[in-house]
């Protein structure tokens, strides 16, 4: 117990300690916290559908007729009519063959990946991809080249270099969770293609958001059926909970058969199911694109106002968009400030982020009003001022 402690002394001292924070009430664009009303600057609920009324009354109207749990792991008696549904729905909306559902997105990479890949295989894998798909790597005993951030022609020479007879995995999240950027997809597909590899493309951030369907990175891109391997969320913009793989028939037949996360696990319940079935439909309609759209403005008005006073919002092109501070105390005072201001924004810190590279993760929602925003905005810049980023 006591060097348990005395780690987490360490952690206090080197400013890298966390806690969590009580929000009370629904994950709106203002919570109560710790008893006081703030704007939430921090959540991935980018569209607002955590509490959509159409979500909520799926949900219970599955609890209703199926009750609350799956009562076991897929393979065993807990494949249910919904998990079926929704697979068929997650397909039709990707354009893939064939879907299958994870119980989250850290269960979902660390299943796929070493499923795929093993002993004698290469995995390359962008150097600021989620600790998920790290972990998954690591599992896999797969051999892992990781290259820097978005550099195409590192990936190049480095596939060249690392030679192989087994499969070659290339992997890379959609839309960088902690930076905001996206994914060089029209070059990765050439090289996938140059070097016979999988592409795998985590698209927790891009699911629901980019694209004019919202299908993600991959529609952005117009590169939809080049993705091999299209991992997202279903606890961001969709507001449920879980995760999906949309693939060929083949590939996923051959995950139900391998991913151990999915094997060795209870399947999700009925209302995140039903929940997630609604919450696609919603994506699909004109709610989901006006959503987008009052997404994206909200975005432009946040991150050209900060880049305007000279905030370094570190390339985003998102609704994630961090403000650059460099070390964990000021990034930590930071955001105690704009707490203090009735803003709730967190700061990253190592091991989440590089050392050197501590911001504040702001995400932006489409149903965050402009004044909100406009107050945010002035906060920024008064406590970017106070620790001197600006
Ligand atoms: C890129 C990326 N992949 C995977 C995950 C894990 O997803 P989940 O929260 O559903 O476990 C996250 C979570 O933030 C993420 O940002």
């Amino acid at each position: 117990m006591e060097t348990f402690l005395e780690e987490l002394g360490l952690l206090k001292e080197q400013g890298l300690y966390r806690q969590m924070r009580l929000v009370q009430g629904c994950q709106r664009s203002r919570v109560i916290l710790d008893g006081r009303e703030v704007l939430l600057l921090c959540s991935n609920n980018y569209l607002g559908l955590a509490d959509h009324p159409l979500l909520k009354e799926a949900a219970i109207r599955a609890v209703e007729k199926y009750g609350v749990s799956s009562g076991a792991s897929r393979l065993v008696s807990g494949t249910m009519e919904l998990h079926q549904a929704l697979e068929k729905r997650i397909a039709r909306f990707k354009g893939t063959e064939a879907a299958l559902v994870f119980n989250s997105g850290y269960a979902a990479n660390t299943g796929i990946i070493p499923a795929l890949t093993g002993k004698g295989d290469i995995i390359f894998c962008d150097r600021l991809n989620h600790a998920s798909i790290l972990d998954g790597c690591l599992l896999s005993r797969a051999k892992l080249v990781r290259y820097p951030h978005n550099d195409m022609p590192a990936l190049q020479r480095l596939i060249t270099a690392n030679e192989t007879t087994g499969r070659r995995l290339i992997i890379t999240d959609g839309v960088f969770s902690m930076d905001g950027d996206l994914a060089c997809l029209p070059e990765l597909v050439a090289l996938k293609k140059e070097f016979d590899a999988l592409l795998m493309v985590d698209d927790a951030h891009g699911t629901g958001v980019l694209g004019t369907g919202g299908r993600g990175t991959s529609e952005h891109f117009d590169l939809l059926p080049e993705v091999d391997i299209q991992m997202g969320t279903l606890g961001k913009a969709l507001g449920s909970f879980g995760a999906y793989v949309a693939a060929s028939e083949g590939i996923i037949d051959y995950l139900v058969n391998r991913a151990r996360s999915f094997i060795f696990s209870t399947s999700l319940p009925p209302s995140v199911l039903a929940a997630s079935i609604a919450a696609f439909d919603l994506v699909d309609s004109s709610e989901g694109a006006l959503l987008r759209g009052k997404l994206a403005s909200n975005v432009t008005l946040f991150r050209s106002a900060l880049c305007s006073a000279g905030v370094d919002t570190m390339g985003s092109e998102t609704q994630i968009v961090p403000v650059f501070v460099g070390e964990p105390q000021p990034v930590m005072d930071f955001s105690r400030f704009l707490l203090e201001e009735g803003i709730f924004v967190q700061g990253i810190r190592p091991p989440t982020v590089p050392a050197g590279s501590c911001r504040l993760r702001c995400t932006i929602m489409a149903t965050h009003a402009r004044t909100d925003l406009e107050r945010a905005i002035d906060a920024i810049i008064r406590g970017g001022k106070r620790v001197g980023v600006i």
